[in-house]
């Protein structure tokens, strides 16, 4: 059993796991109607394992016989400037989402909930890997703005996530 504080922290989680999701399907559709397929393509796949992420804190909360409350989703920004203003976003996001796990690390902690803590250091370590991913593509279109083969190239290497 776990407390009621964390019950709806972890609620608040799922909410904000769907808000990435929602947020990347919006990118996707946007990097479509730019005509960068591959970019789309990867936004798609990141659309995905945002919904694995809910799932995956809602499964817990239904194992520690806890209630999942599914509340409304905000709305997404639907257009950037560029593909890399959105990759930028995505890193940003990225950064305030582990903020948001390390929180209930620390509440997991204060509480001596030894399985929520086990539970949350996947989402410790995905969250490495989320930003590191979103870093390394900010870096990548940096380099090639302004140079549409680059970008082309690029966003090709993209569509094979
Ligand atoms: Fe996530
Ligand atoms: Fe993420």
């Amino acid at each position: 059993m776990i407390s009621k504080n964390m019950q709806e922290a972890l609620n608040a989680q799922i909410n904000a796991e769907l808000w990435s999701a929602y947020l990347y399907l919006s990118m996707s559709m946007d990097a479509d109607d730019k005509g960068l397929k591959g970019s789309a393509h990867w936004f798609a796949h990141q659309f995905k394992e945002e919904q694995e992420h809910a799932r995956k804190l809602a499964g817990y909360l239904q194992s520690q016989n806890a209630k999942v409350v599914l509340a409304p989703i905000a709305t997404v920004q639907t257009e950037w400037p560029s593909v890399t203003a959105m990759f930028e976003d995505t890193l940003a996001h990225e950064q305030k989402v582990t903020a948001m796990i390390h929180e209930l690390c620390k509440l997991a902690a204060a509480e001596q909930d030894f399985a929520t803590a086990n539970m949350l250091q996947w989402f410790v370590n995905e969250q490495v890997e989320e930003e590191d991913a979103a870093r390394e593509i900010v870096d990548a279109f940096r380099m090639v703005e302004g140079e549409k083969v680059g970008v082309y190239m690029l966003d090709q290497k993209l569509g094979a996530r």
